[in-house]
């Protein structure tokens, strides 16, 4: 990519993806935050594509890969203690406003709400994928296989309407997020399966490698 349109588009000077799992690594020793991190990383990547910003794959992934970097430690200031960790990691600051932005209008448990408002497309991505993470591998773990793959929408869908069913990913936040990217919900249900799915493995094998 030329630099004119890197510097347009904020993304100069950024942190290699090597660099970014340390930085996550750094801060997270949890294996759940670790294979979180990466399936959101692997989730973005697989948007990116789809979307048509196959260029900035790398770019989508290291912002999926970074988005909880403050949860393990602070989870009661997440999203506010994360530009103080990524800036001192070195990561620019259209990535620290991507992380922050997942949080919009999310109270945290120290009582603040999060004002960073999700403005790219990637943000807003991130915003929708990353909750929904959560219920799908929850979803997963009750099956059989233990796996994504052989996951059908309907068994997805029939999950996401038990209100029971991990109770902790927020339904409303899921919704606000597909309202943000004016998609329908089945839609963002449809492609977050397929996007794990896709990357179910690779994540197994790089959880393996420690
Ligand atoms: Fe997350």
């Amino acid at each position: 990519m030329l630099l004119e349109k890197k510097k347009r588009k904020g993304i100069v000077k950024m942190i290699s993806r090597e660099e970014a799992f340390d930085l996550l690594k750094k801060y997270n020793k949890d294996s759940f935050h670790i294979q979180h991190a990466l399936t959101v990383e692997a989730v973005m990547k697989w948007y990116a594509n789809e979307l048509g910003y196959a260029d900035e794959k790398e770019y989508w992934g290291i912002v999926g890969l970074l988005h909880d970097i403050d949860f393990e430690l602070y989870p009661d200031e997440h999203c506010l203690k994360a530009p103080e960790l990524l800036k001192e990691g070195g990561v620019s600051d259209d990535i620290i406003h991507a992380v922050c932005s997942h949080g919009y209008g999310i109270t945290v448990g120290c009582g603040e709400t999060i004002d960073v408002e999700p403005i790219r497309e990637m943000e807003k991505v991130l915003f929708a994928a990353d909750e929904l993470t959560g219920l799908i591998w929850a979803a997963a773990l009750m099956r059989p296989s233990k796996s994504t793959k052989d996951m059908e929408l309907k068994s997805l869908k029939k999950k996401y309407k038990s209100k029971g069913f991990a109770a902790g990913c927020s339904r409303e936040v899921i919704e606000r997020g597909a309202n943000q990217l004016g998609w329908e919900l089945n839609d963002l249900l449809d492609k977050t399966l397929q996007a794990m799915a896709a990357s179910e493995d690779t994540i197994n094998k790089e959880m393996l490698a420690g």
